[in-house]
């Protein structure tokens, strides 16, 4: 049996993952342990919360104290850190948290694990640290260069402090790989969307925004082009990089599904117009506001190791995958509602007020 702990396994991927590991294996024990900022909801995991190979622990992978007695109670085999501040707007707004979390959280719990798993005489044993990381660390791509794609060996050249914070855990990961022989992998993906995802990200803001009838904000000239993953492939691929990757490798997953933002935009409008048999969500909701500062042009992953090494490929057609994801938020609305009221308005206005409409 494979004992799991899951860092931040009640956020989108997170929970996601944990689903995915508890319907994937019989044998496997999967310990959560999260902080539950805005990000976290346990209402996502409601349905794996009797079950006896599953357990919760509110605590901040900060914490060393915490993480230490729940490494020490739960003995884990495997350790995936998806804790972390993960909103790029926000990250603008307020850098020291992601500083706080995605570097000092993760150097912490390397430190955490190291200790719990080094041998007296050398070695750790079985133990794996897989660092989920993502492909915003190598920076931007050119539009005018569309057979140009991140590989694992691009030079990091983060833009953001999201992204800055995520290349410089993935340092300190490395780091402690090839200084302490710590058995690190790194994992680096592109943009995920499916169910219980924040809708501050791009398609579940666009969808909640499609229902009510409100403004639809595309940054700049909605050219940016990002590479869409359907989150089960995600889980698909860490699962498979943690039990056969080799210790010290960074891989690359990605859609091979490159799109300019308005190209999503347009396909929301369209299938949630569709749906709801409604006319009223037509491309007159676009509104184009003012640009992401430093926002990074086109993202597009070469997932050429991970398919050679490991045989894994995306299996979710993006047709098929939106359509998924805009079916599970109608038939979820309450579980937006929620996650939608109080501070989620307030965040909403403080991110939006002051953009105004650069084009409409
Ligand atoms: P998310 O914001 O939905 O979830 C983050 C989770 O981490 C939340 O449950 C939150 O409560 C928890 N958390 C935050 N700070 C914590 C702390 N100090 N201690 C413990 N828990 C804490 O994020 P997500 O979109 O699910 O992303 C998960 C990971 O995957 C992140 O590391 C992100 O950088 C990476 N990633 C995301 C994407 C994407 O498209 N969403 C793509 C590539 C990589
Ligand atoms: O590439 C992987 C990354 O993808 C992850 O590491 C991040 O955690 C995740 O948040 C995501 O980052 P992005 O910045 O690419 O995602 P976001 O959904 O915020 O934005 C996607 C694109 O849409 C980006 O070009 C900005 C644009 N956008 C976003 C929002 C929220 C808009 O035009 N309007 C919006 O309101």
């Amino acid at each position: 049996m494979k004992r799991y702990l899951v860092t931040g396994g009640a956020g989108f991927i997170g929970s996601n993952f944990v689903l995915h590991l508890l319907r994937a294996h019989d044998d496997v024990r999967v310990v959560n342990v999260d902080a539950l900022t805005y990000a976290g909801n346990l209402e996502n995991l409601r349905e794996v919360e009797g079950d006896p190979r599953y357990a919760f622990c509110q605590a901040d992978i900060r914490d060393a104290e915490a993480m230490a007695a729940v490494v020490a109670a739960e003995e884990p085999d495997y350790v995936v850190n998806f804790a972390a501040e993960s909103h790029v707007d926000r990250s603008i707004e307020d850098p020291g948290i992601f500083e706080s979390t995605n570097v000092g959280g993760t150097v912490n719990l390397l430190n955490v694990c190291r200790a719990a798993w080094e041998r007296p005489g050398g070695g750790v044993g079985e133990h794996r640290y897989l660092q989920v990381s993502t492909d915003e660390v190598y920076g931007t791509l050119s539009l005018d260069e569309p057979d140009t794609f991140f590989r694992e060996t691009t030079p990091l050249s983060a833009h953001s402090p999201y992204s800055a914070s995520k290349a410089s855990a993935d340092l300190f990961c490395r780091a402690y790989g090839d200084t302490f022989d710590f058995p690190v992998l790194i994992t680096r993906c592109s943009n995920n969307y499916g169910p219980y995802q924040f809708p501050e990200k791009l398609i579940p803001l666009m969808i909640h925004n499609a229902v009510h009838h409100e403004p639809l904000p595309v940054y700049g000239d909605g050219l940016n082009v990002r590479d869409w993953l359907y989150v089960e492939d995600h889980c698909a691929a860490i699962d498979l990089v943690l039990r056969k990757g080799r210790i010290g490798e960074v891989y690359n997953v990605g859609g091979h599904n490159e799109r300019a933002n308005l190209d999503i935009v347009e396909t929301i409008i369209r299938l949630v117009s569709e749906r709801l048999d409604d006319p009223e969500i037509n491309d007159g909701l676009i509104t184009f506001v003012e640009d992401r500062k430093g926002h990074d042009r086109r993202y597009g992953i070469d997932a050429g190791k991970i398919a050679a090494e490991l045989g894994w490929e995306p299996k979710t057609p993006f047709e098929e995958g939106i359509e998924k994801t805009i079916d599970w938020y109608l038939a979820h609305a309450d579980w937006v509602e929620r996650v939608t009221s109080g501070a989620y308005k307030a965040y909403y206005e403080e991110m939006y007020g002051h953009r105004g409409a650069a084009r409409a």
